[in-house]
């Protein structure tokens, strides 16, 4: 059935149409040509339908209702304009502006849009796109249409000179007045299209739009002389043929000159403008003599436009601007831009100098400090602490077991004990720290249970080793401590006097200026680093402070002054003070209110430290005179098997003297006794084991059925019953407000920058020297082939440099690392105020001048090119990757803590971001599962970026073996995988990486940089 309408459609068509070369006037005449082509066929399957339509025509001559389909392998279909047929398809491959199956429509729209995408003409003239021309409009006007035809970000020029480049399009009017004036007003017109490399050109002939004859001229020479003006096709070939009943082509009441296309006309064809005035000539020797013998005229005469969408370095003629020299305004370019970052670093500098942290203390200028009515006082109230049941065990070991007791304001707890009997685990639990094993027990404050947010505000921690940052005063590091955590509501005079009072108080007054150092660069001494972070936590008065062991490493003298200056804190505003202690010395001691005594864990006592000696004596444990209390409370716990014969020992005593006397104890003599007796002391209770078991492992049961420890649960009780309501929103005081926390903390941090200002120096060093050597290297790069790859390198170089030099922010944060999770744990500020500050005075000083710098000194030295703002386009690129690359950097370096495995990996981060910079692999040849890391290569949108903005607008010109080639930039870095128009959308990508890094690293400091004990 198929068959048998193929064969209808060809006749229907042949008879309907009326057209084509080969003119089916009935069935005979189908077979003929179906056998003609058979001979001559290409494809057996398209022939062998042909056969089949054939046979099966034998067979049923009477099914001929439906036409055969259009295919231009059949003799009675033919391609109009000389197209040629698509043996494939059997349709025609239609000539630029022409559609519809045989190709005889005219297409309007725009020559860019493509054949298949073209509307056909419905109205008798085209309405073109604008920017097109022509009849049908293949003939560009503008040059924004022509950047169709150019790689991507590429723009392309529409030459209309006339000369062709590769394929061009001509729009001629004829003007031999003898053929217009014989239209009767009806306009002839001519469109002739060439192909340079083909070698072939047409040629149609138009009457009001309407075609008439069209000629396809073959083996043409193409020359054009660009002195005298004038461009010559000259055209071997030449074919013509008439469209059926068209004007001249047999249409009622024309001539029709078909018969004398087909067989007359054969070439040479001859088409020759002058390039100034546009006016043409077509000249084919049977033509001219036709129009000489009609009209009168040696040949068509023509007035042509012409139009061919090129790029800029196509064009004949075209010079390839030498390098642009550096110009005046360039040049005040680059030094406005260095001035103005200088500058910015200069006022930076000036400001944060004046920044109150940065001012040199000076004693006498402070207002007093005047305790009653100071507003740190405003929203405290006493604080009572009792705890009761407080155990903690950590990986299957019981650290604490049912640790009970109290302390009211005005009173100082000490927690006594042996190493490791778990005093700082006690001092952590109580002080709400976040524990790693498992805590029990409650602890109440007035009697309540409190949120341990709220807890953590009226609670201050002084840790047993001191995280200060080593560049800072002493008066600073502790005036940081007040102004960010004293109330905002006091003045800053305040604030000072009460730093320089509590200077005063741990006696460090004097050396109030010294900084604090470092283990390789010297500072104050160990205690003196003690007192400093005693003082600031004791700058805040907090309700509750606890401190763990603040008087190791101190001598007696200061042991006792650190202590004293506790008490005075606890006894003049109320507070309530918890320590442990090494070693405490008996004057010490007598400074204790309570005392919480600890052996492996286990409560030994709790009480009243004026109760203490008594209960241990009642119990056996006698504390020979004038032996110092606390050594011999360590000694219970520790080896109580020897105290406890002592004790008990019915033996002569040979310290009687000393354990007898009573009242003042002569120390030198007591020193002089046991240095005398020390063996004797040492060694005389070994035997006696028995007398020793029935003590050993007691000492905690005896302490909890002692009425002591009833009287304290009693006390416990009775406070919990009755609790003392606590307004828990007056305790949140208003402490420093956020932004004068990222003040604050910005001005510390770069004073520790600038302070030690090696690495800040280092990097503007090494981009002054970077920059140098690179202007050197590649001085005045030329635009050649090399001249490429000279800056593809440089922009290469340039950003490894800065990427690597990134992975210094690793260092800068581990370093901080321990002194923010112990600041954040102690309420210092809000870590997001730690990151801006970070970001601000270490990112910003570290990352944004150096590029700035570096790419200040290769533009002019280098000679890369300074159109369309391409300098500050690449410091913008250049910035925007060393932030985003530092920020990863920094992500890194919160996520992992050891040094050596974050410079591994920021080096893996950094390498892997490098190989999919687009330099090592061809972005195109990507394979699908691993384009990913191509999308989040800070390198890959920075290179690319780069390259565009160099390279983009330049044409490469190279001589080889005597051939010159001219290349856009723009096709190479296409080549290369690069997007060419992808300026924009890389610096966005860049921008967005930087942001979504710094919002990750954000939240990795906040979520997993956590103080865990
Ligand atoms: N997270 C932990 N993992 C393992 N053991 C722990 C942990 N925390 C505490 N311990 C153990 O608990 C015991 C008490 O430790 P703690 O630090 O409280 O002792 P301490 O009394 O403060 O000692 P020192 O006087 O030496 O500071 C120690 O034996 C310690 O090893
Ligand atoms: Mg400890």
């Amino acid at each position: 059935m198929k068959y048998v309408s193929l064969a209808a459609i060809a006749l229907w068509s042949a008879s309907v149409l009326g057209a084509g070369a080969v003119q089916v006037r009935n069935e005979k005449d189908l077979y003929n040509n179906f056998d003609r082509i058979k001979r001559g066929a290409v494809l057996n399957d398209v022939f062998d339908i042909k056969q089949s339509l054939a046979d099966q025509y034998n067979e049923s001559e009477t099914d001929d209702k439906c036409p055969p389909c259009f295919n231009c392998n059949l003799p009675n279909f033919e391609c109009v304009q000389f197209s040629q047929c698509n043996t494939f398809t059997g349709r025609c491959e239609c000539r630029d502006g022409y559609g519809g199956l045989d190709c005889s429509e005219p297409l309007c729209g725009s020559l860019s849009d493509g054949n298949n995408n073209r509307p056909s003409r419905q109205e008798p003239t085209c309405d073109c796109k604008p920017g097109w021309s022509g009849i049908n409009c293949n003939m560009c006007t503008e040059d924004n249409v022509c950047d169709a035809f150019m790689p991507e970000g590429l723009s392309g020029t529409c030459y209309k000179s006339g000369i062709i480049v590769n394929k061009f399009h001509q729009m001629c009017d004829v003007t031999n007045p003898k053929i217009i004036s014989i239209l009767g007003g009806k306009k002839p017109q001519a469109t002739f299209s060439c192909n340079r490399s083909a070698e072939n050109c047409d040629f149609q002939f138009w009457i009001d739009q309407r075609e008439s004859f069209y000629c396809s001229l073959n083996k043409c020479k193409l020359d054009y002389d660009l002195s005298a003006n004038t461009t010559h096709y000259n055209c071997e070939e030449v074919a013509c043929k008439c469209l059926p009943d068209r004007m001249l082509c047999g249409e009622a009441g024309s001539i029709d000159i078909s018969e004398f296309l087909t067989e007359t006309i054969k070439g040479p064809g001859d088409f020759s403008c002058d390039v100034a005035d546009r006016t043409c000539r077509f000249s084919e020797p049977s033509m001219n003599d036709l129009i000489q013998s009609v009209f009168g005229d040696p040949y068509i005469t023509l007035k042509c436009k012409s139009g061919e969408c090129v790029h800029k370095s196509e064009i004949p003629g075209y010079d390839i601007p030498d390098k642009t020299k550096l110009t005046l305004n360039n040049i005040i370019l680059i030094i406005g831009v260095a001035l103005v970052c200088g500058l910015i670093i200069i006022s930076g500098v000036h400001n944060i100098n004046q920044s109150p942290l940065f001012k040199q203390s000076g004693e006498d200028l402070y207002e007093p400090f005047d305790a009653d009515n100071a507003a740190m006082n405003k929203n405290f109230t006493p604080t009572t602490l009792s705890f009761e049941n407080v155990s903690y065990t950590v990986k299957g070991q019981t650290v604490l077991k049912n640790v009970f007791g109290i302390v009211q304001p005005r009173e100082c707890l000490a927690i006594l004990g042996g190493s490791g009997a778990g005093k700082t685990t006690l001092l952590d639990i109580l002080a709400g720290k976040n524990k790693g094993g498992i805590v029990t027990g409650d602890i109440y404050v007035n009697g309540n249970i409190l949120e341990n947010e709220d807890y953590k505000r009226i609670v201050g921690y002084v840790d047993q080793e001191d995280h200060l940052i080593p560049t800072l005063t002493v008066y600073e590091t502790v005036l940081n401590s007040a102004l960010l955590r004293l109330p905002r509501d006091m003045t800053l005079r305040q604030k000072e006097a009460r730093v320089v009072e509590v200077l005063n108080e741990l006696r460090i007054l004097n050396i109030k200026d010294r900084v604090i150092g470092s283990d390789f660069k010297r500072g104050i001494s160990g205690g003196e680093k003690r007192r400093v972070s005693i003082a600031c936590e004791l700058v805040t008065s907090p309700s509750v402070l606890f401190l763990d062991e603040p008087t190791s490493g101190l001598d007696a003298y200061n042991a006792r002054n650190v202590i004293e200056s506790l008490v005075k804190l606890s006894r003049d505003f109320n507070r309530t003070i918890v320590f442990t202690i090494h070693q405490p010395r008996s004057n010490i001691v007598s400074l204790f209110d309570k005392l919480i005594l600890l052996s492996e864990g286990d409560l030994v006592y709790s009480g009243d430290m004026i109760k203490c000696n008594d209960y241990f004596a009642r119990n056996g444990y006698q504390c020979p005179l004038g032996y110092n209390i606390a050594d011999f409370l360590i000694d219970i716990t520790v080896k109580h098997k020897q105290i406890g014969k002592s004790s008990s020992a019915e033996t002569p005593d040979v310290h009687a003297e000393f354990t007898q006397t009573s009242g003042e104890t002569d120390t030198t003599r007591e020193w002089q006794h046991y240095a005398i007796h020390r063996d004797d002391f040492n060694h005389d209770h070994d035997t006696e084991e028995d007398t020793v078991v029935q003590y050993t492992g007691n000492l905690s049961t005896v302490f909890i059925e002692s009425p002591i420890a009833g009287d304290i649960k009693q006390e416990i009780t009775a406070i919990k019953e009755s609790p003392i309501a606590i307004d828990v929103s007056r305790k949140r005081i208003k402490r420093a407000s956020f932004l004068s926390q990222v003040l604050i903390v910005s001005s510390r941090t770069f004073k520790n920058l600038y302070r030690n200002p090696r690495l800040l120096l280092s990097h503007y060093f090494l981009s002054f020297l970077v920059g140098g050597f690179c202007g050197y290297l590649y001085y005045d790069v030329h635009n050649d082939i090399s001249g490429f790859q000279n800056r593809l390198g440089l922009f290469f170089f340039v950003l490894a440099f800065f990427g690597f030099s990134s992975l210094t922010g690793l260092h800068s944060f581990s370093t901080e690392r321990i002194i923010f999770i112990r600041e954040r744990a102690n309420n210092y500020y809000h870590p997001l105020s730690y990151y801006l500050s970070k970001i601000f005075c270490d990112v910003l000083p570290l990352r944004v001048f150096p590029p700035i710098l570096l790419v200040s000194i290769i533009y002019p030295l280098v000679g890369l090119t300074m159109e369309h703002n391409a300098f500050l386009k690449t410091i913008l690129v250049v910035v925007l990757f060393n932030v985003a690359v530092s920020v990863e950097m920094l992500i890194v370096g919160i996520l992992i803590k050891e040094p050596g495995t974050s410079t591994m990996l920021g080096v893996l981060v950094l390498l892997l971001s490098l190989l999919f910079a687009g330099l090592f692999v061809n972005s195109e040849d990507l394979k699908g599962s691993i384009r990913w890391l191509e999308w989040v290569s800070v390198f890959h949108y920075a290179y690319e970026a780069l390259s565009i903005n160099e390279v983009k607008d330049l044409i490469l010109k190279e001589k080889k073996y005597g051939l010159s080639i001219e290349v856009p930039g723009a096709v190479i870095l296409s080549t290369f995988g690069f997007d060419v128009g992808a300026f924009w959308k890389d610096i966005s990508y860049l921008g967005g990486l930087a942001v979504t890094f710094l919002i990750i690293g954000y939240v990795f400091l906040h979520y997993f940089t956590i103080e865990k004990r």
